[in-house]
């Protein structure tokens, strides 16, 4: 490769998953400390990452097409740097089929992106995928995101090699992140003007630290903590697994007024064979009676999920199964999938791999529900009296958005600004958001 000009803009796109989301922040930020700044909307950028997800779909093909695309004004290409879960999985191959990529870094070493970008502009390309996790974490430097909604990745990685997913080879084993450094990095986020914070992980209730004095602690006990900071209003945790669920988590919702009354829990299929098949290690009854915990403790509590239609050998009994357990559920809300087979995982060569057309009209009945109910659950919260942390201008003057408790999308008019924590009445209910009437806006 040719040696470069250092890159003054940057721009970082980033797919797929919330964490993928707090990764390409925290790129930006290590490369902001470099003095490059973000390219403004619409201007080009002389960097560019493609921060990656390999989920689902044809995400390689995707990466491929998009670097393709990828050009400035003059013709010429900016620098590329491909991160995330396709750069883990496949980093070797985009070097050898994409010669317009210099950079390559995986989920777990993409603190390493500044030097790899020095080398980048002496013309020299670089891969690493390396998986040292916690590493990364202690060379980022601090934050400085001003937002009213922060991430925080609390915990990434997983041990559950559920049969049709990645993300244990993308992503490594499971790792917690020190109780310490996450006071740290919350109040840092919260000085910096963040109301609510959101604690990610792949697992994320598979959490577990020492706190501050020593003792072991779970999630509900990092959230009490975080619970403490003053000018900290909300609290929410994504994604958790079935089988990691503590009683003390549970017991929270019922206890700790800054934990939101939402719970992303995937269950992916109602069938028992199909879960086994899965591995998913928990059974549709099992669930069910988690989630009716959940409901005793939080009784407005609002439930998530996941699904994956059209695993292979799903029965279309089976499948019904998956349909009797969503009405038996009412989700607030919840993302549906067609099965898509991962390269290396066990379920992409198992046999009886189904048509498309059945998991298109299966997708298709099984988002039917989930629609019916999320509208059920919204004009069940018409009347209801609740706070609304604004988020950002809505399209018409003096509009505004933001989240419920429930993590509805609510809009409303009135006197208020990005980062206000106001009062509203739901007065209006759509499929996917709510009209509020500001009722008292405490900030103004
Ligand atoms: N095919 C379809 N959906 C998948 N998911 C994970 N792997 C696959 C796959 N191979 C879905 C699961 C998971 C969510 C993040 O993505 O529902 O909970
Ligand atoms: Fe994937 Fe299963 Fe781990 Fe979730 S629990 S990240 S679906 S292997």
């Amino acid at each position: 490769m040719k040696r470069q000009t250092p890159p003054q803009t940057y721009r970082v796109k980033s797919f797929g998953c919330q964490m993928n989301v707090y990764d390409g922040e925290r790129m930006g930020e290590l490369l902001s400390a470099r003095g490059i700044r973000p390219a403004a909307e619409g201007e080009e950028a002389d960097l560019v990452v493609l921060n990656t997800c390999h989920i689902r779909e044809k995400a390689a093909e995707k990466v491929y097409s998009d670097i393709g695309r990828l050009k400035k004004e003059d013709g010429s290409k900016p620098l590329i740097a491909v991160a995330g879960c396709v750069a883990q999985a496949e980093g070797e191959e985009i070097m050898a089929r994409a010669p317009a990529v210099s950079m390559v870094v995986g989920p777990q070493a993409y603190h390493r992106l500044p030097e790899m970008l020095d080398r980048a502009v002496k013309g020299e390309r670089a891969t690493d995928t390396d998986m040292p996790a916690i590493a990364k974490f202690d060379a980022l430097p601090q934050r400085k995101k001003r937002a009213p909604n922060a991430f925080l990745t609390v915990q990434e990685g997983c041990d559950k090699f559920c049969t049709y997913c990645v993300v244990p080879y993308t992503r490594g084993a499971e790792i917690s992140r020190p109780f310490s450094d996450l006071g740290e990095e919350a109040r840092r986020l919260v000085e910096a003007g963040a109301k609510e914070i959101t604690l990610l992980g792949q697992n994320v209730n598979a959490w577990s630290g020492e706190d501050d004095k020593g003792r072991a602690v779970g999630l509900s006990g990092l959230i009490c903590a975080l619970a403490e900071i003053d000018g900290l209003e909300r609290i929410r945790y994504t994604t958790s697994h079935p089988n990691d669920m503590e009683d003390d988590l549970i017991a929270a919702h019922g206890e700790v007024d800054k934990l939101m009354p939402y719970l992303h829990l995937p269950v992916q299929a109602g069938s028992d064979r199909v879960l086994k098949a899965m591995n998913r290690q928990h059974t549709a009854e099992s669930y069910l009676k988690l989630l009716e915990r959940f409901r005793a403790a939080r009784p407005d509590i609002a439930l998530s999920g996941d699904f994956i239609v059209g695993f292979p050998g799903e029965s279309e009994a089976e499948f019904e199964e998956t349909l009797s357990l969503v009405d038996e559920v009412r989700y607030a809300h919840a993302f549906s999938f067609k099965y898509s087979p991962r390269p290396g995982t066990p379920a992409a060569t198992m046999e009886n791999q189904l048509p498309r057309e059945v998991m298109d009209e299966r997708l298709q009945r099984l988002q039917a529900r989930l629609n019916r109910d999320q509208l059920a659950f919204n004009e069940a919260s018409v009347g209801q009296t609740c706070t609304v942390l604004v988020e950002r201008k809505g399209k018409h003057p003096g509009q505004w958005l933001g989240k419920s408790p429930w993590l509805q999308s609510v809009w409303f008019e009135g006197d208020a600004a990005i980062g206000d924590i106001v009062t509203v009445e739901l007065a209006e209910a759509g499929p996917n958001s709510m009209r509020g009437l500001l009722m008292e806006n405490a900030l103004a």
